[in-house]
């Protein structure tokens, strides 16, 4: 069956643009998984920008489905997963400048350094993703290094400028799902997915699955604007 795990780090946004204590993403989890999430994805920043550490750990008190998290393989945050043990660790590449996470993990040059970090987590039962593109090397090296998971980077099929790019894309997605469970790696994708772009990426094999943020949280704060604001106006006349 093909899951979804919610990434809920733009619920974070929201609030770090006032530093106030709304809206909560620990919130947004649970109604996510009212909603029928199947996981929790969250991505732990060096710089802080959205998710802070008490989220995460209230994250891991609070999720009933499992959660991934999202993290630069860095000593720093070697140590938080460590100590608060996520159902798994996706390790992606980090830069300060970025808007969002820009490609994929370079395995194949940081191979030494990451294949340490991978087994030091996963000796400690945490069992670990690599967001890598789809591409040859990446995804042996990947193997090589015996991670247990790949995310496969969707972010060039989503941006894609026409269609005959999309397409390209999208064989080269569905060549990596074909190279990955010939290694025996199991498959997750995402990144730029919407509700208009996600369903070919379903018909892919292999994948088990796709982590999405935010064009769901995008589309929640829309879809919950008109009774946002009915409430407010009973809230102004007491009724609230
Ligand atoms: N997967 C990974 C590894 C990511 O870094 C992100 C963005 O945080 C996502 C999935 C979700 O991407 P989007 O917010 O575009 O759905």
């Amino acid at each position: 069956m093909l899951t979804l795990g919610v990434n809920i780090d733009h619920i974070a946004t929201i609030r770090q643009a006032r530093r106030t204590v709304e809206p909560n993403p620990v919130a947004a989890a649970i109604l996510a998984e009212l909603g029928g999430a199947n996981g929790i994805t969250t991505h732990l920043r060096e710089d802080r920008r959205h998710i802070q550490e008490m989220d995460v750990r209230l994250l891991r008190k609070t999720v009933r489905t499992h959660l991934n998290l999202e993290m630069a393989p860095t000593d720093e945050m070697i140590v938080i997963a460590l100590d608060i043990k996520p159902d798994y660790v996706t390790l992606v590449p980090e830069k300060r400048e970025e808007v969002t996470t820009e490609g994929g993990l370079d395995i194949v040059r940081n191979y030494y350094r990451l294949k340490e970090i991978v087994a030091h987590l996963q000796s400690a039962d945490i069992p670990v993703s690599l967001f890598i593109d789809a591409q040859e090397n990446q995804i042996q090296a990947s193997a090589d290094i015996k991670a247990q998971f790949i995310e496969l980077h969707t972010g060039k099929y989503a941006d894609a400028p026409n269609a005959r790019i999309r397409e390209r894309e999208l064989e080269f997605l569905r060549q990596g799902c074909e190279q990955a469970l010939d290694l025996g790696l199991r498959i997750n994708a995402g990144h730029g997915l919407t509700y208009w772009n996600i369903y070919p990426i379903t018909c892919l094999p292999g994948i088990e699955e796709l982590n999405i943020g935010h064009t769901i949280v995008s589309r929640a704060v829309l879809v919950g604007m008109e009774r946002a604001v009915r409430e407010m106006k009973l809230a102004m006349r007491g009724e609230f």
